[in-house]
């Protein structure tokens, strides 16, 4: 039995049919090819499968595909526009603030939910606002330097590429660089 379902995907609209039981990151990894979206865990742990769906940071491994059903949904594909990149994938290039780069697209997805929602956050703030999200390369600190870099970057004028896509999606704006793009097209 499925359920067809629509949500807006980056963007666009897609029309799916579904199984009830299938999960948000299978559909958009399986069903929709986008492999930025990475499972580390399965269960809610690791954060490496964050994506925001009406803006708000999700871990797509623990909603089902149906509750996302009439809803916004963007992916760290979708922070992109014509090779420009959003402030906190250039912050996270700049700042060296990926390694392997496995966790990178889920840590670019909760500080975009952080950004969206406050402006000038603080180190304690940042933090706070990826405790859900692990890496098991960096030590952490220099996300925190890039997401704090971005979010200044994005108080003095910087805006997401695609910022008038969709309010939802307005906190992310840029490709991964190269560093980060290639980490969030690699299929772990
Ligand atoms: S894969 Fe979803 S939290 Fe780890
Ligand atoms: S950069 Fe390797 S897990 Fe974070």
């Amino acid at each position: 039995m499925t359920e067809h379902i629509s949500l807006v995907v980056n963007g666009s609209t897609r029309e799916l049919d579904v199984e009830p039981r299938r999960m948000l990151v299978q559909v958009l990894r399986e069903d929709l090819d986008l492999t930025g979206t990475h499972v580390g865990c399965d269960t809610s742990q690791c954060g490496a499968c964050t994506v925001t769906v009406d803006g708000r940071a999700v871990k797509s491994c623990t909603m089902l595909a149906v509750q996302a059903d009439g809803r916004d949904v963007t992916t760290i594909e979708g922070l992109a526009n014509d090779g420009q990149l959003h402030p906190l994938q250039t912050a996270f290039w700049e700042n060296h603030g990926l390694q392997c780069g496995f966790c990178t697209p889920g840590m670019i997805m909760a500080a975009a939910d952080l950004l969206e929602r406050n402006a000038d956050p603080t180190d304690e703030e940042i933090r706070h606002s990826i405790e859900g999200n692990f890496c098991r390369c960096t030590g952490y600190h220099n996300i925190v330097v890039a997401i704090r870099e971005a979010a200044s970057a994005m108080r003095a004028g910087a805006t997401a590429p695609n910022a008038a896509g969709a309010a939802a999606r307005s906190k992310a704006g840029t490709t991964a660089g190269s560093a980060a793009s290639t980490a969030a097209s690699t299929r772990p």
